[in-house]
């Protein structure tokens, strides 16, 4: 792939190849289901050439929305015998059947960004006002289900809400986790090279806190006491600090007014005073933290400059987080590898152990943009468009080799560039 023209038409082509009917699977075998946000980071694709399709993505996903505000990671629209675990083993009764645990909540920033570029303004205004009670009624929950207890640090419960599963950062407290012990068929394995995936280990531990929400009836009260699994997820947290911000920023401009405003306001407060409890004054870098025992998980990955995303950085924390992520940049080929190049753990073909993530270079970029260190975010940009040149939409890249990785036809990646730097400038956040 070379040219513009050429990288932009197999770019759609790819959304429309993926598109199921009103949502997109990530991509075809491997992922056959609508996932949270994947759809919101494709809907920035669709924007570019398809406005209703692209609030039609959000509609879907809002769809699945549960009694009490969370959004699943997955929702299992149609059968697929292509995917383990699927709905038997998550079992949850909803009217979509569903996952039971959330995904980084980039909806609404994306809602954002929709809004603010949308050429049919009426359509626009229109689906504002349809989707505004749920996207906020999804905020509320992670505040109030996932932070019970007012820190500030909203808590996940499974390596998969990450979306970023089998990273080292979970490594330690994922140990503490029992595995299955009846035997499963995983279906990832039959579509990409293992050594590309998460370890059986890893995958008897995700299970078991599958059945773990299960068995507790997805009571948070329960989970939330009782979940051998907790951590304070800096990506999460991170992502959720700057889609709060932007749905606050959504509700001024389409002027709707709700009850919880001022509580969204506080919880946007409360986690600007206590996000430091994540930063780790000895390593000069912000980690994320396991609730159970306390201890910040301190492995270097890319996560953790979400942070600057997130506006969450005083200056001389983000001025070390530049210092440090120029440095990673010549540690690898392409950069920015999930996990720093000089780490232990470092694996550059392992899922989200080492390779590159493009919807996760695009948010770092804007983070590092918004401090203006535009030099970081000018490599992320340019090594983004160099390794779709190279390789094509895959799902994640090899750091150093640059050659695709994982599942083919990929559908945020093919988003990400058409979002991000296909279109003319009009269009580009950066
Ligand atoms: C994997 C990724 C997750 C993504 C999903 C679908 O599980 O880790 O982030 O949402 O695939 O692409």
């Amino acid at each position: 792939m070379n040219n513009q023209k050429q990288l932009i038409d197999t770019a759609k082509q790819t959304l429309i190849n993926n598109d199921l009917g009103g949502y997109t699977v990530p991509t075809h075998g491997l992922y056959p289901f609508q996932w949270n946000w994947d759809s919101a980071i494709t809907a920035l694709g669709w924007m570019t050439f398809d406005e209703e399709r692209a609030w039609q993505e959000i509609e879907l996903l809002f769809s699945g929305q549960w009694d009490n505000g969370m959004i699943p990671h997955v929702l299992f629209h149609k059968e697929s015998d292509t995917y383990f675990p699927g709905p038997d083993v998550w079992g949850s009764d909803k009217k979509v059947k569903s996952t039971s645990i959330s995904q980084p909540p980039v909806l609404a920033s994306v809602m954002n960004i929709m809004f603010d570029q949308c050429k049919d303004r009426a359509l626009a205004a229109q689906k504002m006002a349809e989707f505004m009670p749920k996207l906020i009624a999804y905020h509320l929950w992670w505040y109030r289900e996932r932070d019970p207890k007012n820190t500030g640090l909203v808590v996940s419960y499974h390596p998969w809400e990450s979306g970023m599963d089998n990273s080292p950062a979970w490594d330690e407290a994922l140990a503490a986790v029992p595995p299955v012990t009846w035997d499963y068929q995983r279906c990832d394995t039959t579509h990409i090279n293992a050594s590309e995936r998460p370890h059986k280990k890893e995958y008897d531990r995700f299970l078991y806190l599958v059945e773990f929400f299960k068995n507790n009836h997805f009571d948070s009260d329960l989970i939330y006491e009782n979940c051998p699994y907790k951590v304070n997820d800096i990506g999460i947290v991170s992502i959720l600090h700057r889609a709060s911000k932007d749905l606050l920023a959504l509700c001024d401009k389409t002027n709707i007014s709700h009850p919880s405003i001022t509580e969204l306001n506080d919880a946007v407060a409360l986690t600007e005073t206590t996000i430091n409890g994540l930063w780790c004054e000895q390593d000069q870098y912000f980690y994320n933290r396991n609730v159970i025992t306390g201890e910040l998980c301190k492995v270097k990955t890319s996560a953790s400059q979400l942070i600057l995303y997130a506006g969450l950085a005083n200056k001389l924390q983000a001025d070390i987080l530049n210092a440090d992520a120029l440095a990673w940049t010549q540690a690898s080929t392409f950069s920015m590898s999930s996990t720093h190049p000089k780490s232990p753990l470092y694996e550059p073909q392992r899922y989200w152990r080492g390779p590159i993530w493009l919807h996760i270079n695009w948010m770092i970029a804007i983070g590092f943009d918004d401090y203006q260190f535009t030099d970081i975010a000018k490599c992320m940009k340019d090594d983004a468009i160099a390794l779709v040149n190279q390789s094509g939409y895959y799902e994640y890249f090899h750091a150093d080799s640059g050659a695709g990785c994982g599942g083919k036809e990929f559908s945020w990646t093919a988003a990400i560039a058409l979002y991000w730097w296909l279109q003319p400038q009009s269009i580009q956040h950066l």
